[in-house]
């Protein structure tokens, strides 16, 4: 709570300072309201706004209506707009060493072209709808204004910390970044449960700051036992949002402990390019606790 008000408070502070900041208002009705809502909370970009700031957001998206295989953004053009996808199916190309390269497909719920308003650089890579498609468009002054402030602090704070974990290092820089846009921050005191055996389990966590054990019911009756010891860079929690299972083991804090936290949508969403390795991790557990049996 603390620090969703901090955010919002600066947002506002950039603006009063700026006077003549009139965010746009399209009219729309309260169907469409509800719609773009909707897609929003999908959005990673717009996780950390308050309910004002989205409804900000929300009067100034302007819809735009797409033919397939029209072209949105072209790679090297200046930016003025970042677009959320309501419908259709979009994809996106990047020329890479003289190479045309196709990275990815978007659908209902994200957005893209926030790079070059975020950094002021040229458009990065060319998006084309590859189906009728329709979009909320929001400009570069609301954009700024809104979101841009605490997206690019949300990303430079954890940069660093996200190339030094082990389980991210396959992963496309791009890609990478935009965990931080949904990281939840969490601490713990020593000795709190940060997971429970047998619960149902809803959020993944990679630790800080700090260091943490797990624990688990090896002999039925008997107390649980240590199976693994984390620090900072671990992660854990991503079993039971892999397998749909409950939580397979204790997580303790075994110091003061901070961590950041992804939801199950995230997890499936951003995750999704390192599930391999983290199944092929994941044998490891049968290891330990079969050596303890
Ligand atoms: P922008 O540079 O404004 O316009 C092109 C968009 O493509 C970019 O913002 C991102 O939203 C999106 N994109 C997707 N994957 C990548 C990538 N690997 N590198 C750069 N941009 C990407």
């Amino acid at each position: 709570k603390a620090h969703r008000s901090a955010v919002s408070a600066e947002a506002y502070g950039d603006w009063n300072k700026k006077e003549d900041f009139h965010p746009r208002v399209i009219p729309k009705s309260q169907e469409q309201k509800e719609r773009i809502s909707e897609r929003l909370s999908k959005a990673f970009m717009f996780s950390s706004l308050d309910e004002h700031e989205k409804e900000i957001v929300i009067n100034a998206m302007d819809e735009r209506i797409i033919g397939r295989g029209e072209t949105v953004i072209r790679q090297g053009d200046d930016g003025a707009e970042l677009f959320v996808v309501d419908s259709g199916t979009l994809q996106c190309f990047k020329v890479i060493n003289g190479q045309n390269k196709y990275l990815k497909d978007y659908g209902p719920g994200e957005a893209f072209g926030e790079l070059a308003l975020l950094y002021n650089a040229p458009r990065a890579a060319t998006i084309t709808a590859s189906t009728d498609s329709v979009l909320w468009s929001l400009d570069r002054e609301c954009f700024n204004h809104i979101v841009k402030g605490s997206a690019v602090r949300k990303r430079e704070r954890y940069d660093q910390f996200l190339s030094k974990v082990k389980l991210l290092e396959s992963m496309d820089p791009y890609e990478r970044s935009q965990l931080s846009d949904a990281f939840i921050n969490v601490a713990f005191n020593e000795g709190d449960y940060v997971i429970r055996e047998g619960q149902e389990g809803n959020e993944f966590y990679i630790i800080e700051e700090g260091t943490a054990i797990a624990t688990k019911t090896i002999h039925p009756g008997h107390a649980p036992e240590e199976v693994l010891r984390y620090s900072a860079g671990d992660y854990f929690g991503e079993l039971a949002l892999i397998k749909n299972e409950p939580r397979a083991a204790n997580v303790i804090a075994s110091s003061r402990l901070k961590c950041v936290m992804l939801d199950r949508h995230s997890f499936k969403r951003l995750l999704g390019p390192v599930e391999d390795i983290l199944k092929r991790n994941a044998r490891n557990y049968e290891d330990i606790v079969a050596k303890k049996r």
